[in-house]
């Protein structure tokens, strides 16, 4: 008789991410090779809403978030399902309970290139890539164009400072993932004539710093905007997730010696998400891959 047995029948049922432990969520993402701390769930679990997929006893067997924004549109992230159990209809299942408690959102998200053909085959199009620059911040930091404006620091409370700019570039107001995105964040403004022109902030998150959001409306302001944490963080670890492939910022990341280890695909289902307009405020840098 073998000394092992496959057992692979077992059921799977939906429930809300706000009643497992974190512990279970962490195995989750860790289990998949994510670097999210159980912090991280925490700040995500406040910021949307989620299922998981667990069995009879309890255990957590997969998850999937979603960010609402508005009235019409959500961004969806942190699908998982954990390796034993993949491949066998769960991340579509999980997909299919995301839709039915979106409605009829448009959505977007970043997808892996394992969920690719998942994605692909429920209807979402493909967008851009995503590039994700991390690693040790050497010091000094590359070389930066001359400033054109004022940076200067903003407290989380006067966070409703860079509601509309963010707007503008987002494509859809999301005050209230700003605001909790401020909370412990080191918030960086660009001023010009008077006007606020950029935004970035610099936050825990994984194996140490994320700088997003970034949003600019050209690529020297967006170095500035990035510069200013990577002086903060020389010797520590950071991570920067950018859509932009080429250009100043592009080659500052490259100068800055992040290592760029790894891409995802924006993609969308129902309107296009991403928009942009020449000299018109633009996200350079994301605030997640599950926030966009
Ligand atoms: C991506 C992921 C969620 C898919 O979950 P899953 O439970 O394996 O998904 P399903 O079993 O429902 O499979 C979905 C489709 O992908 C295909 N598929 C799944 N695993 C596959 C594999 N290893 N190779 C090729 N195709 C695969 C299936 O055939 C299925 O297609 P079908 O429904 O037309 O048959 C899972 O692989 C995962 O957690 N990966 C690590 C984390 C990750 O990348 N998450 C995505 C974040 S955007």
């Amino acid at each position: 008789m073998g000394r092992t047995v496959r057992v692979k029948s077992f059921e799977l049922a939906a429930k809300d991410i706000n009643d497992v432990d974190v512990t279970l969520l962490h195995a989750l993402s860790t289990g998949v090779g994510w670097p999210h701390r159980p912090k991280d769930w925490d700040f995500l679990r406040r910021a949307g809403h989620g299922i998981v997929a667990v069995d009879g006893i309890g255990r957590v067997f997969g998850s999937a978030m979603w960010f609402p924004h508005g009235h019409d549109f959500a961004t969806i992230g942190l699908v998982i399902t954990s390796p034993r159990t993949q491949a066998q209809g769960t991340g579509r299942w999980l997909m299919e309970q995301v839709f039915e408690r979106c409605g009829d959102r448009n959505l977007t998200l970043n997808s892996t290139d394992a969920a690719y053909h998942l994605y692909l085959s429920l209807g979402f199009t493909r967008e851009a890539t995503v590039f994700q620059w991390q690693g040790e911040v050497v010091s000094p930091p590359p070389p930066v164009p001359a400033l054109d404006g004022e940076l200067s620091s903003l407290s989380a409370k006067n966070i409703e400072a860079i509601a509309a700019l963010d707007e503008r570039a987002f494509g859809t107001g999301r005050q209230r993932l700003l605001a909790l995105l401020s909370e412990g964040a080191s918030i960086c403004l660009l001023r010009r004539g008077g006007e606020t022109v950029g935004y970035s902030m610099k936050r825990e998150f994984g194996r140490g710093h994320v700088i997003g959001p970034i949003v600019a409306s050209n690529d020297c302001d967006a170095i500035h905007l990035t510069a200013v944490h990577l002086k903060d963080l020389a010797g520590r670890f950071a991570r920067v997730d950018t859509r932009e492939q080429t250009g100043l910022f592009a080659d500052f990341l490259q100068q800055s010696r992040l290592g760029m280890i790894d891409t995802v695909t924006t993609m969308s289902k129902g309107r296009r998400f991403l928009n942009r307009k020449e000299d018109e405020p633009w996200v350079y840098g994301l605030a997640g891959h599950a926030l966009s």
